[in-house]
């Protein structure tokens, strides 16, 4: 896979990608990650990549022309399957939607800036948009790099062990059960029995059934669906 990070701020996104999994993954070859600083797309000598907005109101837009340059160069170079662009306005991000893009070969993510991007952006270069929550980051940088690790961590060869991934919270629309490591026993708190059992059967059926019940208390919403 190869994600293409468009962003005013490069220094803002690139640690994520500088540790663990994810730099196991790049290190792999499983994903190339690419970041594309705006600025140098820009035609003006001040490097701007903003303006005032058209009817008055306050806070600045992103231009529609750098936006443009970048996306049409790498377009050029190879067949995109989704141009995402980060806003709180757009589709909120769960394990089902990280699921099905773990699958593609190519994306370009937008990081939106000030008040956004000019709507000319979205309404002709932008296929899909996705919000990672209903609050509002300064940009979209920080939530690109959760759509990232959301992603990458699902790609064959990533973890480790494999099915680690299929038993995170919110696969099977489930919250994850309790899960315990030595000591046994510590300050008379007890690791439930039926874990020390060696009764791989009646383990799994314990683990579902906490998976169910926590879910049910937490997020109950998650079981209707
Ligand atoms: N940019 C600003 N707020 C955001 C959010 N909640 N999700 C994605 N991008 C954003």
């Amino acid at each position: 896979m190869r994600i293409d990070i468009i962003t005013v701020l490069p220094e803002l996104i690139q640690s994520p990608f500088q540790a663990s999994i994810l730099k196991r993954a790049i290190a792999k070859g499983l994903v190339e990650v690419h970041f594309h600083n705006l600025r140098d797309y820009s035609t003006n000598k001040h490097k701007n990549v903003d303006d005032y907005q058209f009817g008055g109101g306050a806070g600045m837009v992103m231009s529609i022309e750098p936006i443009d340059k970048c996306i049409t160069q790498l377009k050029s170079e190879r067949t995109y399957d989704e141009i995402i662009y980060m806003t709180p306005d757009g589709d909120t991000l769960n394990q089902q939607m990280a699921n099905s893009m773990s699958l593609l070969k190519n994306i370009i993510i937008l990081c939106g800036h000030y008040k956004g991007v000019d709507q000319r952006v979205r309404d002709h270069f932008i296929t899909k948009e996705i919000s990672i929550g209903d609050y509002v980051l300064s940009g979209g940088e920080l939530g690109a790099a959760i759509l990232c690790d959301t992603i990458i961590r699902l790609i064959p060869g990533v973890l480790s062990n494999e099915t680690s991934a299929l038993t995170d919270s919110f696969q099977d629309n489930l919250l994850a059960p309790p899960i315990y490591t030595r000591p046994a026993e510590y300050k008379g708190w007890k690791v439930p029995d039926i874990l020390l059992s060696g009764n791989f059967p009646e383990i799994e059926k314990w683990r579902e059934q906490k998976a169910y019940d926590h879910t049910k208390t937490r997020r109950p919403d998650l079981l209707d669906e």
